[in-house]
């Protein structure tokens, strides 16, 4: 058992959000639209379960992303192709419990909205409708759908550039737009996107100049990783930036603490204690009340027990 509510169950907004978060309104796809337009740069992060993702709305985060990232950082595949809609609910359900300002956006899995655009409004209204979900993400230009989940009232988010769901088609994860035609191309996606109704958009993989460039035309806020520094916003994997990952970071990531470290280190002392038996002590042990005592012969430490 682990005591993470406050008394007021896990819908109810805790302590400390509303501390921190007094002054700060709740983040909604007109208020990022907002921020755009104010020069606000926009922070993202993705977490996919209730801790974290409780952690990152009371640090301030604008928009929590529950990414199909969580297929190789919780659930240890090699690509983001094999989670499901179930596997990403399930998780949505738990960050939704953690979130109280910050936008929160369900990304949708590999399979959930390649085929029909029914198909894949079908699924988007589970995210919101079983999962509290106030957008979706999407990847690729998929303008019919976007208009179509627009129409639904769902609002979505876009995602260009290096797709990791296209990680067969593209060859592996390689840095997109690197030619003439494909940054024409992007843009074209881009632009169609914003008009097809998406409220914003995840620039992946890209140079930094064409993430640039098409941050200054877009009407919507790019949100970029691995783009530069020029995107209205950023956004990183949260097991990138405190260093929970087993393999050499990408260029793009800078690691904000080594959470790996801390937790392996935690975990040793754990077992040492356990091994040498000093843990747990006396006083992390609970004791019979004075009257149960008297009433038994207790033998200490060997654990005997007989009525007196
Ligand atoms: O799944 C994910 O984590 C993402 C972000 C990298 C944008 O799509």
């Amino acid at each position: 058992m682990s005591v993470t509510n406050f008394s007021g169950g896990a819908d109810a907004a805790p302590q400390s959000a509303l501390i921190a978060g007094a002054s700060l309104p709740k983040v909604t796809m007109p208020v990022l639209a907002e921020m755009k337009r104010q020069g606000k740069p926009i922070c993202a992060l993705t977490a996919y379960d209730y801790a974290t993702s409780r952690l990152a709305d009371e640090a301030g985060i604008d928009l929590i992303l529950v990414g199909d990232s969580l297929a190789m950082v919780v659930l240890g595949h090699e690509n983001t192709l094999a989670v499901t809609v179930d596997e990403m609910l399930h998780h949505t359900r738990a960050v939704r419990r953690g979130v109280r300002r910050a936008l929160l956006v369900a990304d949708m899995p590999f399979g959930s909205y390649h085929g029909t655009v029914g198909e894949g409004v079908g699924n988007a209204i589970r995210f919101v409708k079983e999962a509290g979900a106030e957008a979706v993400k999407i990847e690729g230009a998929r303008v019919e759908l976007v208009s179509a989940l627009s129409e639904a009232e769902i609002p979505v988010v876009g995602h260009l550039g290096l797709t990791p769901q296209s990680i067969h088609r593209m060859g592996g994860y390689r840095v997109q737009a690197r030619t003439a035609d494909a940054v024409l191309k992007l843009r074209a996606d881009a632009q169609a996107l914003a008009e097809a109704g998406a409220g914003a958009l995840v620039l992946e993989g890209v140079p930094r100049e064409v993430a640039a460039a098409i941050t200054a035309e877009l009407p919507i806020p790019t949100i970029g990783i691995g783009a530069g520094p020029d995107c209205d916003g950023q956004i990183l994997v949260f097991h990138d930036l405190v260093g929970l990952t087993f393999a050499p970071a990408a260029k793009f990531v800078r690691r904000y603490g080594d959470a790996g470290a801390v937790i392996r280190s935690a975990i040793e002392e754990y077992r040492e204690d356990v091994e040498r038996r000093a843990f747990p002590s006396d006083e992390e042990s609970y004791h019979l009340p004075e009257a149960a005592r008297r009433a038994l012969e207790v033998t200490e430490n060997t654990g005997t027990l007989r009525k007196v």
